[in-house]
């Protein structure tokens, strides 16, 4: 190996500690025999675009952003297409001769597991719980696969209605929205098709909760759950019962960093290895 070639990728965020990111992409470069190696940086919200300078003076070549810096970002990028702006998130950038160029990643991951799970969106009532940072990347995604309709259902309306309203500007695809609540779940759920969980409701420690009642889930319907610790929340394991399909969140998790993968180095992603190496590490058997 040369080392002076080495691409370096990186995840800057606060806190940081508990990333897999790292792990995750170093086994997939070592599988592929690539000189890359991925490192872990603890960037506070003040120091973000200082460690910008720093990716820029040091040509660091791929970078993940992580909470808190999803949003700021972009106005640091030189590069960033429609679809992000309207996101309004980056959690992949590439650094291509020095321009700075943004992803989300989060969004195409989503979607990518839907896909890997034989799930077509096109003319499919869409239900999606929840109108925080993943939300708004998975809607504008979904919204692009042309379903018939979709329906936003969040805690504070005010976040559901402005989302909804923000995707069927941009997109001309209708979104709709209603306040989280049983009554709006019952109604809403009768002909849906898919109901995606972007809400952190049922993740851990709170794994005894869930955003969906049980008897509102029915076999012909499709449930993802993007949470993916623990492995199998409440809501999956219970639409398991009722004999959906389920989709669990550590399928777009293992898909959006087989994206920002594939972004930076131009291979197809292990997916298979790095969604192995995931549950591994889930479940403590790495460290
Ligand atoms: N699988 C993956 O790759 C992946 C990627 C990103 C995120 N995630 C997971 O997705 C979840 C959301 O992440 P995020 O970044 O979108 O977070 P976020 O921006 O903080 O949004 C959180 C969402 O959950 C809702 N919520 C929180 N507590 C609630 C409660 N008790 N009852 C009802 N709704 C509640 C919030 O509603 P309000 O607007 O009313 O506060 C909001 O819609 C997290 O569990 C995260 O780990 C997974």
């Amino acid at each position: 190996m040369t080392l002076y070639k080495t691409k370096v990728c990186c995840v800057i965020g606060d806190p940081i500690e508990h990333t897999l990111s790292p792990l995750i992409h170093n086994k997939a470069f070592e599988n592929l025999g690539l000189d890359f190696v991925y490192v872990a940086f603890r960037v506070n919200r003040e120091m973000l675009g200082k460690a910008i300078d720093g990716i820029r003076a040091f040509n660091i070549h791929g970078i993940n952003i992580t909470i808190p810096h999803k949003v700021r970002v972009l106005e640091y990028l030189d590069v960033v297409n429609d679809l992000v702006r309207n996101i309004g998130a980056v959690n992949t950038i590439v650094n291509e001769e020095g321009r700075l160029i943004g992803y989300n990643t989060d969004g195409d991951g989503a979607l990518r597991a839907l896909v890997k799970g034989g799930v077509s969106l096109s003319g499919k009532k869409v239900v999606v719980l929840g109108a925080g940072g993943a939300a708004r990347a998975i809607v504008y995604f979904v919204a692009k696969e042309k379903p018939s309709s979709i329906m936003i259902l969040n805690r504070t309306r005010e976040k559901a209605d402005e989302l909804a309203e923000n995707v069927s500007t941009k997109t001309g695809m209708l979104a709709r929205a209603k306040k989280l609540a049983n009554q709006s779940l019952k109604y809403e759920m009768q002909d849906a098709d898919l109901v995606i969980n972007c809400t952190s409701v049922g993740m851990a420690p709170n794994i005894g909760e869930t955003p969906l009642p049980k008897s509102l889930l029915r076999k012909d319907i499709v449930v993802m759950d993007i949470i993916y610790n623990p492995l199998e929340t409440r809501l999956l394991k219970e639409a398991k019962e009722a004999g959906a399909i389920t989709i669990s969140g550590v399928e777009m998790f293992v898909h959006q960093a087989a994206s920002a993968f594939e972004i930076w180095t131009g291979n197809k992603a292990p997916v298979d290895l790095m969604k192995q190496i995931t549950i591994e590490a889930l479940e403590g058997e790495l460290k």
